[in-house]
């Protein structure tokens, strides 16, 4: 490994990273509502240094007013983005779906019970296979820049099942969603209700104390208006807070839902009325989008355009699943965003970190302002806009999570060709 992401890894001293073209912060303008906590608007700063201590940003501004610290990193002019916020991945389930993928491109439709091929793979699996693959997921993620996941369970189904998954999940993120409700399994066919019963009673129960949020799939063939409510209500009676997977497949109540519910975000938001746009405007419900999917699908996109025009929060996810998406990386989810949705790449940077950290209700990542987690991504490029304008290319060179360098990191020995300071 190269120069100062090996020599930085006594983390406890003071780094400098500076030499950094340009520093995405997201941080509140010092002339505005600084000390405010939590991310702001997309915000930049050029020719810049930031401190990390204890594995918090201590410092941020111009390079040529950096402090001194115990250890330097150069990066040479290239870009430095927060961490990514994945606020929306399914990672805990075992066997694959490429068959599923390849009829879809061929030209059969996605259909929400292709869940049921992965509850039945999940049920079956040891937990040491879970965990290889959770592992494996993870790793991949982070190594791409994502240094906040969340992580759904909804591919066990059964009390035990259910509570394995959240039980697993909890071991590598704190932002747990219980999913009980993702579809109804097979042996409830005949009896929904049943089952709506079991997600609110004992499954909840087994589940409520390794979960933060309560998440239902909204969606005709998986859980109409009435029993998404009810899900969500027993999930906030256990402590839980509610998302919303929502307007998905096709028109629907679930946007209404998740905003009756005060949920902190409706995902997907793809087939959206004037109606569900207002709720969102006049709400704190997050419309997280995940164009993943719509790629994977060969659904139509969410308009974005519509969402922020109206003033819409808008976040990015991956959506990772073996089934309607099966991408851990936050990269091509902005270059989807961009490309396909019309987003600027301002807009998709700052949904992919601070809306990410919004959906979640964490202020202390998705940006980075004086006393933000120390996650930050280092990309072998000049600027962000690279995540869009290179599509498909590993730019993330390096990533700290608080404070940490990710082993396998790497800081290009020479500049590279297109850096502002080169
Ligand atoms: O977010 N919509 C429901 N759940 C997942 C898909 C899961 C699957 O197909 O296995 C989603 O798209
Ligand atoms: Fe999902």
């Amino acid at each position: 490994m190269e120069s100062g992401v090996a020599r930085a890894t006594v983390w406890s001293v003071s780094t400098l990273i500076t030499n950094i073209g340009e520093l995405v912060t997201n941080a509140p303008d010092s002339s505005g509502d600084s000390g405010r906590p939590g991310p702001g608007a997309f915000a930049v700063i050029e020719d810049a240094a930031l401190v990390i201590e204890s594995g918090r940003v201590a410092w941020i501004g111009l390079a040529a007013q950096a402090p001194a610290a115990d250890e330097v990193t150069d990066c040479e002019g290239r870009s430095v983005l927060p961490g990514f916020v994945d606020s929306h991945a399914h990672l805990v389930f075992a066997g694959e779906r490429g068959a599923e993928f390849a009829a879809r491109m061929a030209g059969a439709a996605y259909r929400a019970g292709g869940i049921r091929s992965t509850v039945a793979a999940t049920r079956a699996a040891p937990d040491a296979l879970l965990r290889a693959n959770l592992r494996r997921l993870t790793g991949e993620m982070l190594r791409q820049g994502t240094t906040t996941l969340e992580c759904k369970s909804g591919y066990g189904l059964t009390v035990a099942d259910e509570q394995r998954s959240v039980r697993l999940a909890a071991e590598v993120t704190p932002e747990v969603s219980y999913l009980g409700a993702h579809v109804v399994p097979p042996e409830f066919a005949d009896d929904p209700a049943a089952y709506v019963d079991l997600v609110c009673g004992p499954m909840l129960d087994a589940c409520a104390p390794y979960a933060r949020w309560v998440d239902v799939f909204c969606e005709q063939g998986a859980f109409g208006a009435d029993q998404a409510a009810a899900v969500l209500a027993a999930g906030k009676a256990a402590g839980l807070i509610p998302r919303v997977h929502a307007n998905q497949l096709g028109p629907g109540p679930g946007v209404q839902v998740a905003v009756e519910a005060g949920a902190a975000s409706a995902d997907h938001c793809t087939y959206l009325s004037d109606t569900d746009v207002d709720a969102l405007t006049s709400s704190g419900t997050v419309a997280t989008l995940l164009p993943g999917v719509e790629f994977s699908t060969r659904q139509p996109y969410p308009d974005a355009r519509r969402l922020l025009d109206a003033g819409v929060t808008v976040a990015l996810a991956t959506d990772c699943n073996p089934g309607s998406c099966f991408t851990s990386s936050m990269p091509f989810c902005v270059a989807l965003a961009v490309r396909e949705m019309r987003m600027t790449t301002q807009e998709a940077v700052w949904a992919a970190t601070a809306g990410g950290a919004r959906a979640l209700r964490r202020s202390d990542v998705g940006h980075l302002g004086v006393g933000a987690r120390a996650d930050l991504v280092l990309l072998d490029a000049p600027s962000h806009a690279y995540l869009a304008y290179r599509p498909g290319v590993p730019l993330a060179a390096a990533v700290w999570q608080a404070g940490k360098p990710v082993p396998g990191g790497r800081l290009p020995s020479s500049p590279a060709v297109e850096t502002k300071n080169s």
